[in-house]
């Protein structure tokens, strides 16, 4: 069977730095899966080295068994690829229907030529457009006017509009680094229900995240990495009772934090 996201022995150096090393990934279709590991680890970069940020300095990343490794971020996100970033970067004196509609954008031609998109489309094509943003804003549950300044959002709608954004691309693969970080109690636990619905819809999700809780709960298939090094793989339970991984992250985790986030 082909996975739909395969990575052969990718590495990352920054100097002498190795930040991903080494490191093979097989992801099924429609799979939800975790990425953890203490702090500068290398999760990041992983997903960066995915979604085309940065090049690699050694190793293959296959779509649907076809090698991605020499395209350009827009034209991985063209095949499917969608992503968010640690720190937001949505344009935050667009309006939230707006910045979803970059990211539908983004599929053919630089985010920044979004101005020129409008003036490009068609009354019947924006309108289009509008409704499906209007159906993504309802989907990851933005309650607010589709007018609202982007900006102007609580952090966590910030997070939910970053997820819109990726959606909006259609993606069959969705990588999201951290997204319920700052997030409160509630929208944590949206966030969790997001995931699953996002993966209903077909959509394979890679998910960093460091709340064990919401990890354990939501995954199907978690990675470990540690120094750059893929340490341990597995479902859930074989991940919370493996003693590498006790020993390099899980064990130093606050209780607090793996409780209660
Ligand atoms: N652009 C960069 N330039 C130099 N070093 C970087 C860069 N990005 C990440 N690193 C380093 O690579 C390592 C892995 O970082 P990162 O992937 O962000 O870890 P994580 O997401 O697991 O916390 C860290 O030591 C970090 O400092
Ligand atoms: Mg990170």
């Amino acid at each position: 069977m082909t996975h739909i996201l395969e990575t052969k022995a990718i590495t990352k150096r920054f100097g002498g730095l190795v930040a991903v090393d080494s490191v093979d990934l097989q992801v099924s279709k429609g799979e939800i899966r975790g990425l953890i590991g203490p702090n500068g680890s290398g999760k990041s970069t992983l997903l960066n080295l995915i979604s085309g940020v940065y090049p690699l300095d050694g190793g293959d990343i296959f779509l649907n068994g076809e090698s991605v490794s020499k395209l350009s971020p827009h034209e991985r996100a063209e095949k499917g690829i969608a992503r968010t970033f640690q720190n937001n970067r949505l344009f935050p004196s667009l309006s939230i229907l707006d910045n979803i509609m970059v990211g539908m954008h983004a599929r053919t031609k630089s985010e920044l030529h979004h101005t020129l998109f409008r003036h490009k489309m068609t009354k019947l094509e924006e309108e289009s457009c509008r409704k499906k943003a209007l159906d993504i804003m309802k989907f990851v549950g933005l309650k607010r006017g589709a007018d609202y300044t982007a900006g102007a959002l609580p952090h966590g709608e910030r997070r939910l509009l970053e997820i819109a954004r990726g959606l909006a691309l259609e993606p069959q693969i969705i990588l999201l680094d951290e997204p319920a970080t700052g997030m409160n109690p509630a929208e944590k636990e949206w966030m969790i229900e997001l995931t699953r619905n996002i993966r209903n819809t077909g959509i394979t999700v890679i998910l960093i995240e460091h709340n064990m809780r919401v990890v354990m709960e939501v995954c199907d298939r978690i990675t470990v990495l540690n120094f750059g090094r893929k340490i341990a793989e597995g479902n859930p339970q074989e991940i919370q009772t493996n003693p590498e991984v006790i020993e390099a992250y899980l064990g130093e985790e606050e209780p607090e934090d793996v409780i209660a986030g």
